[in-house]
């Protein structure tokens, strides 16, 4: 760890509260000087410290900046988020995660960014990342799982990512199948998986759950500003994305240990907000329309159609009919 990453790592554990510069000192083993140099890159990074005679350094509570102190602050997992790069910028973090997880990186290796330059949505779309408003992360999973199993990893992702979001802000998150999170009727998160499989054993090699979530926003470009939300323009409040990222690790890490007896579904389902609506699907081009009537013991969406027909969905874009 660099000599700014130590005295940033002592003042991420004591944000809001003044440490003296040779309390840091000591703690870091360097100089009182070589502190005071830290901390002028720290700002010239954009963090706000305040340095006040005989009180030290304080990390102004204000600081939204992701990095692996503030993220471990709150971190309560055993593998996921252990070992984690944080970029200012990058192109898109599932792209990074998989030549990551082609080079072998471990099971719960993550990857968070400030800023997504090629953010990528699922269909082929592109995900709105702009600079220091959301969380950006991908995590890169090694679960010893069936086939059938890792299909569920999408799901089991929404459930604790809805999970997260209401711990740290009591909002009600609800989930639109597969794998978007909602507040209201607006997207607040979409989640992005992206798999490869071990064709010799036949089961998961591994996974890349990209997870983006807007947090700061207090505005979205015209084409999604009907359809997109924040946890800032949800709660009026600053949250934080580093509690945040961190709640959503920890509520993963404990989600994908019990997906195989799939207790997470009976949250899923009562967090779904198709279940008893007449919705629109999109599938292959062609579209239909259909009530919807459940989600079954593999998140598949039940749905029965204007002729009786009931039929088992695996993919397609839904739509409510209002
Ligand atoms: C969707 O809404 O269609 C899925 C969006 C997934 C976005 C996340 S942001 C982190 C990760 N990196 C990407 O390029 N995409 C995912």
């Amino acid at each position: 760890m660099s000599l700014k990453d130590k005295v940033l790592s002592v003042l991420e554990e004591n944000k809001g509260k003044n440490v003296s510069g040779s309390d840091i000192a000591r703690s870091v083993g360097m100089t009182r000087s070589a502190v005071w140099k830290a901390v002028k890159q720290l700002r010239s990074e954009g963090y706000t410290i305040c340095a006040v005679t005989n009180k030290g350094y304080c990390l102004s509570e204000e600081n939204d900046f992701l990095n692996e102190h503030s993220i471990f602050q709150e971190l309560r997992t055993k593998e996921l988020g252990r070992k984690i790069d944080v970029f200012k910028t990058i192109d898109s973090t599932n792209n990074f995660a998989k030549s990551l997880a082609q080079l072998g990186a471990v099971h719960g290796t993550t990857v968070v960014s400030e800023v997504q330059t090629q953010g990528k949505g699922r269909m082929g779309r592109s995900f709105y990342s702009p600079i220091g408003m959301g969380i950006y992360m991908s995590v890169i999973l090694r679960p010893k799982l069936s086939v059938e199993h890792s299909l569920l990893i999408t799901s089991c992702a929404a459930v604790a990512v809805a999970e997260a979001v209401e711990k740290v802000t009591g909002l009600d998150c609800k989930i639109k199948w597969v794998n978007d999170i909602y507040v209201g009727d607006k997207k607040l998160c979409g989640i992005l998986t992206e798999a490869a499989v071990n064709v010799e054993q036949g089961g998961l090699e591994y996974a890349i759950v990209g997870i983006g979530l807007n947090v700061q926003n207090t505005s979205f470009p015209k084409n999604i500003s009907d359809i997109a939300t924040s946890l800032h323009m949800e709660t009026g409040n600053k949250i934080s994305r580093s509690l945040v990222a961190a709640e959503i690790l920890n509520s993963l890490e404990s989600h994908l240990e019990n997906i195989r007896d799939k207790s997470f579904i009976e949250d899923y389902r009562r967090r779904s907000n198709l279940i008893g609506k007449r919705i629109e699907i999109t599938h292959n081009d062609e579209v239909t329309q259909a009530e919807c009537i459940g989600i079954d013991e593999i998140c598949r969406l039940l749905v029965r159609y204007d002729n009786g027909e009931e039929k088992a969905l695996m993919s397609g874009t839904i739509r409510i009919v209002e």
